[in-house]
């Protein structure tokens, strides 16, 4: 029970690394609010998880949005210990091909939700004294990967907004560190996967041997979120079956 009566809020809660990280988080005894644009897949895993979750639909990427999903959440429970933004979109695609509006999705949902979400707990944090954020990032932020430049260069921003974040908040005791995962089984691993060539250039040489489950990454995620990591702020942690280190 690392996370016994905390209030933890997951982006992208509804399916993928975000539903393991809500369940991960309720089992360990958090309260936890589901964000996703998708309805369905947020109402089934509130219901998964039952009375210790709320769904609350919310595009990430829509300021006025997130500022009524954390008034809500602040409603419900009355205090947020930790925000996981894990909401993000992928698109795969050569780089002389990729349009402004791919340029533009991979930053708005990507960056600024991540921006959105934080500016609107960054407050309830600093009056509680303490608070977690943990910034969904990629290896595709920390290693050259053909086939999808802004969604890297998107995921390059998050990292480099965590550390600016870090430095910043370390002061009111928010700790903000950053999950980088390798390619991971999710609906949206599968799309990165859909191009033979970018297939191979991301399975290959993993020295692991294999592409991560979601489950993977709940034990990093968890450390994050828990008073375990009180010490750390400003870094990340790779969970990528040891791609990145060759
Ligand atoms: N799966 C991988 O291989 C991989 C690797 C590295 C990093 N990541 C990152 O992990 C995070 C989760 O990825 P995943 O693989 O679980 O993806 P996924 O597509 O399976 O799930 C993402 C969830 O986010 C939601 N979402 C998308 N846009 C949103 C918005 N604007 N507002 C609110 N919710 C929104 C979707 O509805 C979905 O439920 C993403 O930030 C992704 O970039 C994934």
């Amino acid at each position: 029970m690392r996370l016994k009566d905390k209030v933890v809020i997951v982006t992208g809660g509804g399916q993928g690394l975000g539903e393991a990280f809500a369940k991960g988080c309720a089992r360990e005894g958090a309260k936890v609010v589901i964000v996703d644009v998708n309805e369905e897949t947020g109402k089934k895993v509130e219901q998964e998880i039952g009375e210790n979750a709320v769904f609350i639909r919310t595009d990430v990427s829509q300021r006025p949005q997130v500022q009524a999903m954390v008034d809500e959440a602040m409603k419900r429970f009355g205090r947020i210990d930790v925000l996981i933004n894990n909401a993000g979109v992928h698109a795969g695609g050569k780089f002389w091909e990729e349009t402004d509006e791919i340029w533009r999705r991979m930053f708005e949902v990507n960056v600024m939700g991540v921006v959105y979400c934080s500016q609107a707990v960054v407050p309830i944090m600093m009056k509680q004294g303490k608070g977690k954020i943990i910034n969904v990032s990629s290896k595709a932020a920390i290693v050259g990967e053909p086939y999808h430049a802004a969604y890297s260069a998107s995921k390059g921003a998050v990292l480099s907004l965590t550390r600016a974040m870090a430095a910043e908040l370390a002061q009111y005791g928010i700790r903000v560190n950053a999950l980088c995962p390798g390619t991971t089984l999710t609906p949206l691993g599968q799309s990165a996967l859909a191009d033979p060539e970018l297939r191979r250039a991301l399975e290959s040489g993993i020295p692991l041997g294999r592409l991560g489950q979601p489950e993977d990454h709940v034990g990093s995620v968890l450390f994050l979120a828990s008073d375990e990591s009180d010490w750390m702020t400003g870094q990340m942690i790779v969970v990528d079956g040891g791609l990145s280190m060759i």
